[in-house]
């Protein structure tokens, strides 16, 4: 029986944490810092998710068998390779690997170079350069932050002046702070956004069903980008030759060609890729298990995670069985405080929180705090509800019964999540 030391944000950490505590290898998890969710199951431990050096001592003192990594943060900031220092085991990628997340500039140079699918770009350190460079471009043009923003630094422009204007705001005026010296301006890639995750140890491979997240706030996908209003899994458009190029094309180049450069990845790649009329293409790569995608897929992964985890992390994947999958279909809606992703009120008194796990509907808390025996708001995105059932529309319909149930003064969810799930798409070659 292990010991896991969990350094986690919250959010998609809860579904982890869910997922960790079913399996009969683990017999206790310390989760730091956790959020209000996790601490009521877990055992907290006041230390902040990138005090590298403060968790590295946790696991040593307490004899930790295994810690894993939530947020992107602390893997970019090097924590693997810290822990390898000490003999300790982890998962999560080491901070070259991670690299492909924390610098944009760098995950496309690297897709140019491994042929890896991606819309066609820019990279620019000089504000000027990028301005002049934009008054000769096809309109719509996507410009992003190189850095890590969470989730925040990619916006779409549709003419020259709006283009100037967002360099602008990055490059001079800062906005994601040091995250904008660099930028990519790339080509507005148009069809289905799809997320796909993949376990890895560097070498193997075991790909998790896709999904597909709701980033704008507003039905029909209107309004600006949060991070994440629901998802659902798996995703009825996409076929077996999509997933098969997927696997091919972008993961398997991915892991790879990050190899051949001496950046080993271990841990969860995640692909935010476009499905395009000429194939699947990347928009981003993530270090870590992606928000809500995570709430809707672990709960149909019917394998052990912490067995997984533990093959990864001592480098051979190839020791555990093919995934194993539940049957049916999941869904999560997510419940937010009015006004997010611009500003919102908290400490609102939160109603109908019990334990829906008989029925297969699990709240996922990232949003909340304990006060008394009270639930109270403490965030913009507050819970995620996910129900599971044998196909997309019973699960759809088991999560909005469920959130009748939930009361919280400024509550807001989209009410039509999964709306794209019966788009038509072709697969293609590439
Ligand atoms: P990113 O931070 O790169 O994941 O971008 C955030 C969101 O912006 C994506 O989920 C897409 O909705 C949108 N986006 C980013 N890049 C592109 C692109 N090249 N074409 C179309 N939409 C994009
Ligand atoms: N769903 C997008 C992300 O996890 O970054």
């Amino acid at each position: 029986m292990m010991k896991i030391l969990f350094a986690c944000a919250g959010r998609r950490e809860n579904t982890l944490y869910w997922k960790l505590k079913q399996s009969k290898l683990v017999s206790k998890i310390y989760a730091a810092p956790g959020n209000a969710g996790i601490s009521l199951f877990a055992n907290s431990v006041n230390i902040k998710a990138d005090d590298i050096k403060g968790l590295a001592n946790f696991a040593e003192k307490h004899h930790i068998d295994l810690t894993v990594v939530g947020p992107e943060v602390p893997l970019t900031l090097g924590i693997v390779d810290e822990f390898k220092k000490h003999g300790l085991r982890i998962f999560g990628p080491s901070q070259l690997a991670a690299a492909i997340q924390a610098s944009k500039a760098f995950a496309k140079e690297f897709m140019r170079k491994s042929h890896t699918p991606t819309a066609p770009f820019q990279i620019f350190s000089e504000a000027s350069e990028a301005i002049s460079f934009i008054h000769s471009a096809a309109m719509p043009v996507v410009i992003k932050a190189s850095g890590l923003a969470a989730g925040k630094g990619a916006i779409v422009v549709h003419d020259s002046d709006e283009a100037a204007e967002t360099i602008d705001q990055i490059m001079v005026k800062k906005i994601f702070g040091e995250a904008g010296n660099k930028i990519v301006v790339e080509t507005f890639l148009k069809g289905q956004e799809l997320s796909v995750m993949a376990f890895t140890d560097g070498k193997n491979i075991k790909m998790m069903m896709p999904s597909q997240d709701h980033k704008q706030v507003g039905e029909g996908d209107t309004g600006p980008n949060t991070g994440g209003m629901g998802a659902y899994c798996p995703v009825p458009f996409v076929d077996d030759i999509t997933m098969t190029q997927i696997k091919e094309h972008i993961i398997e180049r991915t892991i790879s060609g990050l190899e051949k450069e001496g950046r080993n990845y271990k841990g969860v790649l995640y692909a935010g890729l476009m499905l395009t009329e000429t194939g699947p293409k990347v928009i981003e790569f993530n270090c870590r298990f992606g928000d809500p995608e995570t709430q809707v897929v672990l709960p149909l992964l019917k394998s052990d995670l912490a067995d997984i985890f533990i093959a990864i992390a001592d480098g051979d994947l190839s020791l555990i069985d093919d995934l194993e999958w539940f049957p049916g279909a999941s869904a999560c809606v997510v419940l937010a405080s009015k006004g997010y992703p611009g500003k919102y009120e908290t400490h609102k008194r939160i109603f109908g929180l019990r334990n829906y796990s008989d029925r297969k509907c699990y709240l996922f808390h990232a949003g909340t705090r304990r006060e008394g025996k009270n639930w109270v708001t403490a965030g913009g995105r507050v819970i995620g509800v996910t129900a599971v059932d044998k196909d997309l529309q019973a699960a759809l319909s088991k999560a909005y019964s469920l959130i009748e149930r939930i009361k919280f003064d400024g509550m807001y969810y989209r009410g039509d999540i999964g709306f794209r799930a019966n788009t038509h798409v072709k697969s293609m070659g590439i």
